[in-house]
């Protein structure tokens, strides 16, 4: 089981909103999606694109290198030229602090 490490104020990431962060030498992306917290690792599975850098659309991250699409809630890739999945990570806000999955 993982355990979670203090990365920002939850505060610091309003609905709409995405911010990278490194953990454990890991860049991540967490989204705020509607008050629910997700994060990504943030590296596309096609060819590296940095995914923090993409707009979001509907749940979903759209890559800024060749426009592949990931599902935030599950990492899944819905659409090409990505076809792996990217790495999600469990986040948890405690006490108003935003705790990120690391191993
Ligand atoms: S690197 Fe993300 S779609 Fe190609």
């Amino acid at each position: 089981m993982g355990t979670f490490v203090k990365v920002d104020r939850a505060s610091e990431i309003g609905p709409g909103e995405k911010k990278i962060y490194e953990v454990d030498g890991i860049l991540v992306v967490v989204v705020n999606l509607d008050g629910e917290y997700y994060c990504i690792e943030d590296v596309c599975t096609h060819d590296g694109g940095p995914l923090g850098e993409g707009d979001l659309d509907d749940g979903e991250i759209v890559c800024p290198r060749h426009g592949a699409r990931f599902d935030l809630r599950t990492g899944a890739a819905v659409k090409l030229p990505a076809f792996e999945p990217v790495a999600t990570y469990e986040v948890k806000v405690q006490d108003g602090d935003l705790l990120i999955e690391s191993y």
